[in-house]
């Protein structure tokens, strides 16, 4: 097989979506590996399981940061640790413009809800008090405005009676963790065939 490509992963939480992208990543004809788990905050559950994978990870607290220069530290990490991708996975940062700019095409995120509903947070609430017969999850690519870029892949998850925010989000923690890996390793495989010409 091809090189694979190299992973960075940001978070800023309990990390199961990166456990999801690392475990998939453990498959043979796995096109990507990851390379980085990087984060805002460094007691962030998701990078003690990176650790302990044997993945390095990286941590830079924002606090007292300007958002730019924030941004400039983990593109920098990201960078040095020649990742050809970004999976932002539960990173509640609003990223610049520049740091955006700079991973155009090459930076995924997994939404909770079907985009274009439910921008932002608390996604299952706002699912729920609508009445929807369905929530679910959507892999998009990242653009400067949040949870809007073009929507890769998504799964619906039905919503039951008597659901609360609680119980949906399990269930939708179960669809994104098969959604982003099988999505991402798609996207860089059409990626690397359009590079070699090869398909
Ligand atoms: C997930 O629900 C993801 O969709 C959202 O943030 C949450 C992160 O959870 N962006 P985890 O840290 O991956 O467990």
């Amino acid at each position: 097989m091809a090189e694979r490509a190299k992973l960075a992963v940001l978070l800023s939480g309990r990390g199961s979506n990166m456990a999801a992208l690392l475990y998939a990543a453990k498959a043979q004809d796995c096109p990507y590996a990851i390379v980085l788990v990087a984060s805002n905050d460094p007691d962030a559950p998701g990078l003690q399981l990176a650790q302990a994978e044997g993945i390095a990870t990286f941590a830079r607290p924002h606090k007292g940061m300007a958002r730019s220069d924030h941004d400039a530290v983990m593109d920098a990490a990201v960078r040095a640790a020649g990742a050809d991708y970004i999976a932002l996975a539960g990173y509640m940062r609003i990223l610049s413009e520049g740091f955006v700019r700079g991973w155009q095409g090459r930076m995924l995120n997994i939404h909770p809800s079907l985009l274009p509903k439910y921008k932002g947070l608390h996604t299952h609430e706002r699912a729920l008090e609508a009445g929807d017969s369905h929530g679910g999850c959507s892999v998009h690519l990242v653009t400067a405005e949040l949870d809007d870029g073009p929507v890769l892949a998504q799964t619906e998850v039905a919503i039951l009676p008597g659901d609360d925010a609680d119980s949906l989000s399990a269930r939708v923690l179960i669809a994104e963790h098969q959604l982003y890996p099988r999505t991402l390793a798609a996207y860089v495989r059409t990626r690397a065939g359009h590079a070699d010409g090869a398909g």
